[in-house]
């Protein structure tokens, strides 16, 4: 029988807090919440501890007075927030299998951090300092206006208005805010100078300390898509047969023929080639083809973007696996992400070899990846935070493009659908049946060549509530996740 593995079996990383350190709007809940997102996504708990969001249970709308220095009251209250979220954070690592708790709060002064380092320490905790520090003041505005205005602290409130509040509460800090220096070099630290620009990295000893800096320092925030497409049909697809390597169906050639066109109807940057992504299977490069032919874009194969191997598996269809392997059939079903074929692999075990992806998509700008089903969906949980028992479901159609676009706390996704019809290869939970021709998938068939577009907004985390001041799930953006599960 194939082997499943604990849900959780990483009892060999340590516990470590990230600490983030800087002026307001300088992107530490940014880093905060995407360093959640890709820790969990490889497996690691991870929780973040925003010091704003304890404070404005007392103080839901402060005006900049209220982080005046001299503002006694102000000063108060900001330390009692930031007990509770330490407090609840030293509360949260009691549980061993919570690794990486990030306190999210501006941490600007030396004695501020010194305090936080001596609760760390006492509680035989890891520390990794991490400062944003950034003196480009178009930047800060245009992160003033794109997120501050909008925070729930100014809820109701004329936007101008609130950038000039904001801005004042900056200047309230400014007033106290030390930058790590060597005067602190016994605390392990990473500080960012202008998003990368020069980093400066203090006292790394751990194994996820220094993948956490490896992570940070990748980070950007140019603007830029990620186009993702499965490959077109293949003749494996038509016959409901999984892995292998076989050659696009007629159709499959036609999508592929229809690619250029669909990436350029989604909305290219000007005088910006892509790189194309397949892996190194006939299927994506056949599906890539006229993109080179006809864009002159470079291609690269990666092996870490093949399919699942399915192992012995390989190249039946479902019904011939139920009969062959019932027990394997029933305990993938049971715990798909941890299944691993015998002699091949588990959806966790390609989220670790996706990892080294990750981190170049990270680095990158524009990319088109043309890849297969189950490396679509991991990569998808990866930008949209989607939980470990629901990625290996969901339904991820042939024949249409997605256009991921980073913001600044999640991912915008628009799907552009080519209508050229292609078997559903989505198995739902106990179903043997072959491959099926696909049924509209909710969404209207338009004519041949034309474009189904769905702008469809990552459903935001708790946190992101927290910080857009909405109801849980309830951002107004949202239209639907568009994937479907069971
Ligand atoms: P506050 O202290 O008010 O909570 P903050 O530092 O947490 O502020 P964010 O809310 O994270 O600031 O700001 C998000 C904005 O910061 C986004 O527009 C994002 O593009 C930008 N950003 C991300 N990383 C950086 C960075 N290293 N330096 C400056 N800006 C950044
Ligand atoms: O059926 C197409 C396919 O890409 C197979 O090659 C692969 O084994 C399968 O999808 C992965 O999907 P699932 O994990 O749902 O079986």
């Amino acid at each position: 029988m194939g082997i499943c593995l604990p849900e959780s079996d990483r009892s060999d990383v340590t516990q470590i807090v990230m600490v983030m350190v800087g002026l307001p709007a300088r992107g530490k809940s940014f880093i905060s919440g995407k360093v959640k997102r890709y820790l969990r996504w490889t497996s690691v708990k991870a929780e973040v501890f925003n010091v704003g969001s304890y404070r404005r249970t007392d103080n839901p709308h402060p005006d900049a007075k209220f982080f005046d220095v001299n503002n006694a009251e102000g000063e108060k209250a900001r330390k009692a927030a930031a007990e509770a979220a330490l407090n609840d954070m030293l509360e949260w690592f009691k549980d061993k299998d919570n690794k990486v708790a990030i306190l999210d709060a501006t941490n600007s002064t030396k004695s501020r951090r010194k305090w936080i380092h001596d609760k760390i320490v006492e509680a035989k905790l890891l520390h990794i300092f991490v400062e944003s520090k950034c003196d480009n003041e178009d930047l800060i505005m245009s992160n003033i206006l794109e997120v501050k205005t909008s925070s729930p602290d100014y809820i109701g409130q004329d936007p101008e208005e609130a950038a000039r509040d904001f801005r004042d509460r900056i200047r309230n800090y400014e007033k106290v805010y030390q930058t790590i220096d060597e005067s602190e070099k016994q605390l392990t630290y990473v500080k960012i100078i202008n998003i990368g620009e020069r980093v400066v990295i203090n006292l790394i000893q751990d194994y996820l300390q220094s993948r956490l800096v490896y992570y940070l320092t990748n980070l950007h925030i140019k603007p830029r898509s990620i186009w993702l497409s499965r490959h077109g049909e293949s003749e494996y697809n038509l016959e409901g047969k999984i892995g292998g390597d076989a050659n696009l169906s007629e159709r499959g050639q036609r999508y592929a023929r229809l690619l250029p066109d669909l990436v350029r109807r989604s909305g290219l940057p000007k005088d910006a080639p892509l790189t194309i992504w397949t892996s190194t299977l006939r299927r994506t490069s056949q599906t890539a083809k006229y993109l080179q032919k006809e864009l002159g874009w470079e291609k690269l194969q990666w092996k870490a973007l093949d399919e699942l191997d399915s192992g012995v598996c390989d190249g039946m269809t479902y019904k011939e696996i139920s009969d062959k392997f019932p027990e394997d059939f029933q305990a993938r079903d049971d715990d798909k992400y941890n299944y691993r074929y015998r002699g091949g692999e588990s959806y966790r075990d390609v989220v670790i070899r996706l990892e080294p992806i990750i981190m170049e998509l990270e680095r990158s700008e524009n990319i088109i990846i043309i890849t297969h089903q189950a490396i679509v969906r991991c990569i998808l949980a990866y930008f949209m935070e989607i939980p470990q028992e629901k990625s290996p479901w969901m339904e991820v159609p042939l024949h249409t493009l997605m256009k991921l676009t980073p913001k600044a706390y999640g991912t915008e996704v628009e799907r552009f659908k080519a209508d050229i019809p292609a078997v559903s290869t989505w198995r739902p939970k106990g179903s043997t049946a072959k491959h099926h021709d696909s049924v509209s998938e909710g969404m209207s068939d338009a004519a041949v060549g034309d474009l189904k577009n769905l702008k469809l907004t990552e459903t935001p985390n708790a946190d992101a509530d927290a910080r857009l001041g909405t109801a849980k799930g309830g951002r107004e953006d949202v239209a639907d996740t568009g994937f479907s599960m069971p």
